[in-house]
C-alpha cells in the first residue's frame, strides 16, 4: 500500500507542558491530531478546574494559525483533591479525565497520590460522576523490580480497586506488559488502555543498544520481547478497548542526557507514522483507523472527527534535534529514516485528497 487515508486521529494520553516549551511542541501534535488529552503534570500541577481553564486558554493561544486543536483538559490527583472539586470538573464541560500518578512514580508526580486509601473518597465521587480516571500503574516501592512496577500494580492497588469499585471507568495508561493486556482484556466493561509507539516497536534492548540510550528511556520503562509482543499483538487486534496514546514527553537534551536523565520520549512529531509502521509490521495497517481515530472516542463519550488525514509510503528523515528557547528536544528515531509521512499541502497542513 502506498497512500492510506484514515478519520482524522486523537492523541489520548500527551504532555505538552507550558511557556516556552508548550509553543514549541504544540503544532507537531495539532497539525495532525484532531484532539489530545492533556496531561497536568506541570510544576505546579494542575489540580483544580480554574488552573485547567487558564491552561486550556494558554495551549488554544499557542495553536497554528487556523488550526481547530482541541485540548482536552485533565486535573492531577492529590491525597487533599476534594469531591467537589471532581464535580466542578464533570460540570466544567472541558475536563475529561482525572490523573493519578503515585507519588514518586515518574516525572513530576510527587504531588501525586501516597496512598490509594487515602483517595477512596475522590474515586468513589468519579465513579458517581462517571469521570475517567487516569492511571499511571506503576508501584513505586523502591524493593520492586523497576520491570516488575506496572504487574504489580495490577495485582495489588488497580485489580481491588475495581473489585471494590466496579463502576469507575479507568484508563490504564502506556501500557506495556503481557500482564496488564490480559487484565484489561479481563474485564468487560469501564476499562481501557493507552499504547504509545515506542512500546508497540521497542523492547528494553533498545536501551542499551551499543551503548546507553537516554532518548529511549520513559517510563514505564520499556520491556521484553514478549511483552512488546503482547502489547502489540492487543494494539492491532481491533479490541476497542486499546487505542492511541503517544505519551509524547519533551525534555531539553541537558536534561535526557544527564547523569540522572529525565524519563519522557519525545515523538509527536513521528508519532503517527511510527504507528503506521508497528501496524504494518504486524500486517494489520487497515486496523489502525480504528485504534487511532474510533476507540478512544468512543471510551470518552465523544463524538468521533469527520476530517481526514493521508499517510503515504515515502521515505522522510527524521530531523536531528527540534530548537527551544529552553535547549534542544532530541525526537525519538532522530536523524533516521521512517517509511511513512503525513501528507501536507502547500502551507504544510495535513492533507486528505479532499482539498487543494
Ligand atoms: C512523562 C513526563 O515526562 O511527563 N514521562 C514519561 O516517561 N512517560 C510522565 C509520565 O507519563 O510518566
Ligand atoms: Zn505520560
Amino acid at each position: 500500500m502506498r497512500e492510506l487515508t484514515l478519520t482524522r486521529p486523537d492523541d489520548w494520553h500527551l504532555h505538552l507542558r507550558d511557556g516556552a516549551m508548550l509553543t514549541a511542541v504544540l503544532p507537531a501534535t495539532a497539525t495532525v491530531f484532531g484532539r489530545a488529552i492533556v496531561m497536568p503534570n506541570l510544576r505546579p500541577p494542575i489540580t483544580t478546574v480554574a488552573q485547567a481553564a487558564a491552561y486550556r486558554e494558554r495551549i488554544l493561544a499557542a495553536r497554528p494559525p487556523r488550526s481547530d486543536f482541541v485540548p482536552l483538559m485533565t486535573l492531577y490527583l492529590t491525597d487533599a483533591t476534594a469531591p467537589e472539586e471532581l464535580r466542578l470538573a464533570r460540570q466544567s464541560g472541558f475536563i475529561h479525565g482525572v490523573k493519578l500518578y503515585p507519588a514518586g512514580a515518574t516525572t513530576h508526580s510527587e504531588a501525586g497520590v501516597t496512598h490509594i486509601d487515602r483517595i477512596l473518597p475522590a474515586l468513589e465521587t468519579l465513579a458517581e460522576i462517571g469521570l475517567p480516571l487516569l492511571v499511571h500503574g506503576e508501584v513505586t516501592d523502591p524493593s520492586v523490580d523497576v520491570f516488575d512496577r506496572e504487574a504489580r500494580y495490577i495485582d495489588t492497588v488497580l485489580g481491588p480497586l475495581l473489585e471494590r469499585l466496579p463502576g469507575l471507568k479507568v484508563v490504564f495508561e502506556h501500557i506495556t506488559t503481557a500482564q496488564a493486556v490480559d487484565f484489561v482484556r479481563s474485564r468487560a466493561q469501564g476499562l481501557a488502555a493507552t499504547i504509545t509507539p515506542q512500546h508497540l516497536l521497542y523492547n528494553r534492548n533498545a536501551l542499551f543498544q551499543g551503548g546507553l540510550r537516554p532518548h529511549y528511556y520513559c517510563l514505564p520503562v520499556l520491556k521484553a520481547e514478549r511483552h512488546r509482543s503482547a502489547v502489540l499483538e492487543a494494539a492491532t487486534s481491533g479490541d476497542p478497548r486499546f487505542f492511541l496514546g503517544t505519551d509524547s514527553a519533551p525534555h531539553s537534551r541537558m536534561a535526557k542526557e544527564s547523569a540522572c536523565g529525565c524519563a519522557g520520549i519525545y515523538s509527536a512529531p513521528l508519532a503517527l507514522p511510527l504507528y503506521a509502521e508497528a501496524f504494518e509490521q504486524a500486517g494489520h495497517l487497515g486496523r489502525l483507523e480504528a485504534f487511532a481515530a474510533f476507540h478512544g472516542a468512543d471510551f470518552y463519550g465523544l463524538p468521533r472527527n469527520q476530517a481526514k488525514i493521508t499517510l503515504i509510503r515515502e521515505n522522510w528523515r527524521v530531523p536531528a534535534s527540534y530548537p527551544t528557547p529552553d535547549g534542544e528536544l532530541i525526537p525519538l528515531r532522530a536523524g533516521e529514516v521512517l517509511p511513512w509521512q503525513v501528507a501536507t499541502d502547500a502551507q504544510n497542513r495535513p492533507w486528505a485528497g479532499d482539498h487543494p
